[in-house]
């Protein structure tokens, strides 16, 4: 049997980060909503390893918790960038992927950000093309050779088709020489969404 459908997106990003992403090493949740993909990089990384997830909503952040310790892992809780280096674990972070730089202290292997609204939340509060350029530019940025970046857009919601474009120009003006650049989208819907996957090459 399959593992998921074929059409999952977010399921493809797991994957393909997965790929890249092992036991010890450093994870970036840029949307940690529901807890999903927190969830599936807490796993990966193990006891060793390290995650950063961010959400602008107390409401994700307390989901995302639930879902954590329901798998027997209790997370670390901040709201403003630490004064010394995470100790590993996963961190949840009530602050603007944004500010991406000012927590980060090593280069991470996988960088996630599935963006939109949080599922069941408020619609209104969805990613916005500034602050995501902003935090997929210092992603890139901080990357570690062989790293990846998986991100997960939705174009059916207001502004979701101007974020889209931002997005898809930033992964397109990516240089060959140094990145590999995926592109995967559902062909046959309306508003389609679309996954872009951009690796550091080492
Ligand atoms: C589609 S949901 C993420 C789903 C999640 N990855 C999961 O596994 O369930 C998008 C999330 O992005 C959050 N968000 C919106 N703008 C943000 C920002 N500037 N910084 C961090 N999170 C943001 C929303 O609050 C929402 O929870």
């Amino acid at each position: 049997m399959v593992p998921f459908p074929l059409t999952s997106i977010v399921s493809r990003a797991q994957e393909l980060l997965g790929e890249v992403l092992n036991a010890g090493e450093l994870a970036v949740d840029l949307t940690a909503g529901g807890g999903r993909d927190t969830l599936f990089l807490a796993r990966r990384v193990g006891p060793e390893g390290r995650v950063l997830s961010f959400d602008i909503q107390q409401e994700a952040l307390t989901r995302s918790a639930g879902l954590l310790t329901n798998a027997g892992i209790s997370p670390f809780f901040h709201g403003a960038p630490p004064a010394s280096p995470l100790p590993c674990g996963v961190h949840l972070i009530h602050d603007c992927h944004s500010r991406l730089e000012n927590y980060l202290d090593a280069s991470p292997s996988a960088v996630i950000a599935n963006l939109g609204f949080l599922p069941g939340g408020d619609k209104a509060r969805t990613t916005l093309p500034a602050t995501t350029l902003a935090a997929l530019g210092c992603a890139l940025e901080s990357l570690a050779p062989g790293g990846r970046l998986a991100v997960a857009v939705y174009v059916g919601h207001p502004g979701g088709a101007k974020e889209g474009r931002v997005v898809e120009d930033l992964f397109q003006s990516l240089p060959p020489q140094r990145w590999q650049v995926l592109r995967l989208q559902v062909f046959n819907c309306a508003t389609p969404p679309f996954l872009l996957i951009a690796e550091k090459r080492s």
